[in-house]
């Protein structure tokens, strides 16, 4: 597959800027993703030769940087929950200067949009000199990622253009979820769902949201016009979405976020919560949701000013944004958005340029 990219890819058309357009696009991604990892019995899989070396493995390690950091801690958990491998998430610049002990038989998946992050590639190089297998997810054909890994997955997302990264994280943790379910599927233990029907509801949801932005334009004026931090809140995939949704805010805004596990700040970060302090907490896992309801009454009662993201089915009445649902399993393509828009009109009601954050590049290709 070469990537087609037309000329109308690169252009923001009739947006303001590329990553509004890119966060309007995810919909569509996820249709494409659809589309492409759909075989001819319209089940999605992966190449059976991937399945089966990476069904070999006793340990698999995720490799990224950033929003791909992130998409790989949902990777982690599908992998451990479906595939049932043991896996570790690294942050590529840490991998090179403590290295997991590699024992039996370790296989690598590299998140990186680009295909060029320096970061990443200096852990490749390496694992490729271990002799170890890799597999680059990616959102470029024929990056130096993609073309030094054994295997590579893309993402079918077309060009993204804005430095903070949307549409890319969404299609990651798809491809992820799709790997997984292969994977699974080929041990007996797949995630015992249509995967077509519910990313289909997804893409479904992920518009709904899209569709109300302006609701999420006035949330981000209420809650985050003045401050200077903010927290975003949440257990299991709503902690890891938290994680991405603390990076967007901070990286185009500059507002100083942390995307904290809910039940940790009791342990000494709910220290930080004062009068009109802005968190925001995500609620779409019902195991979950009275523990995180539990943690959102903690930091209300010292003064912060809650902003709860609940997915519906378990929001009640004074919850800010009631959430399409969707399966709790592929709950972070859909909370992720809200918090894609939250940064982009806190930013926007800044004045900075969404498209273009100080001291930032798109690719990082220095270490
Ligand atoms: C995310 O919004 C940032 N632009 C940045 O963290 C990015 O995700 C990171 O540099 C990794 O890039 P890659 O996915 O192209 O490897």
């Amino acid at each position: 597959y070469t990537a087609q990219i037309d000329a109308s890819d690169l252009e923001k058309g009739t947006y303001p800027y590329y990553m509004l357009k890119e966060i309007d696009e995810q919909p569509a991604v996820m249709r494409n993703i659809i589309q492409r990892y759909q075989n001819a019995e319209g089940r999605l899989t992966v190449p059976e030769e991937l399945v089966t070396a990476m069904l070999e493995a006793d340990r698999i390690h995720i490799v990224a940087c950033g929003t791909s950091y992130h998409s790989g801690w949902v990777g982690k958990h599908y992998l451990e929950k479906i595939a049932q491998i043991p896996t570790e998430v690294h942050v590529a610049s840490e991998f090179s200067y403590n290295p997991p002990l590699l024992k039996g038989n370790p296989f690598f998946i590299f998140l990186t949009q680009s295909g060029e992050t320096a970061d990443s590639r200096q852990v490749l190089v390496k694992v490729k000199e271990w002799g170890y297998p890799a597999l680059t997810i990616t959102n470029v054909a024929g990056s130096t990622l993609s073309r030094e890994a054994d295997y590579t997955l893309l993402l079918h997302a077309g060009p993204e253009i804005a430095v903070a990264s949307t549409k890319a994280y969404t299609a990651q943790i798809a491809v992820l979820a799709v790997l997984s379910d292969a994977l699974g599927a080929k041990i007996g233990h797949d995630m015992g769902i249509d995967m077509v029907h519910e990313l289909g509801i997804v893409a479904n949801a992920m518009e709904a949201i899209i569709d109300d932005k302006e609701r999420i334009a006035e949330l981000a004026d209420i809650y985050l016009p003045n401050t200077r931090n903010a927290f975003y809140i949440g257990r299991g995939l709503d902690y890891f979405v938290s994680m991405e949704a603390a990076l967007k805010l901070k990286e185009i805004s500059y507002i100083q976020t942390e995307g904290f596990a809910a039940g940790e700040l009791k342990h000494g970060t709910i220290a930080l919560i004062e009068e009109g302090t802005p968190v925001l907490a995500i609620i779409t896992q019902a195991d979950m949701a009275s523990h995180t309801r539990g943690n959102i009454e903690e930091v209300r009662s010292r003064g912060a000013n809650t902003c709860v993201f609940a997915m519906d089915g378990l929001a009640n009445d004074n919850d800010q944004i009631i959430l399409p649902a969707v399966h709790p399993a592929l709950a972070p393509l859909m909370t992720v958005v809200p918090t894609q828009l939250m940064a982009y009109y806190a930013t926007l009601h800044r004045g900075y340029d969404v498209d273009k954050p100080r001291n930032l590049a798109k690719s990082v290709t220095v270490e």
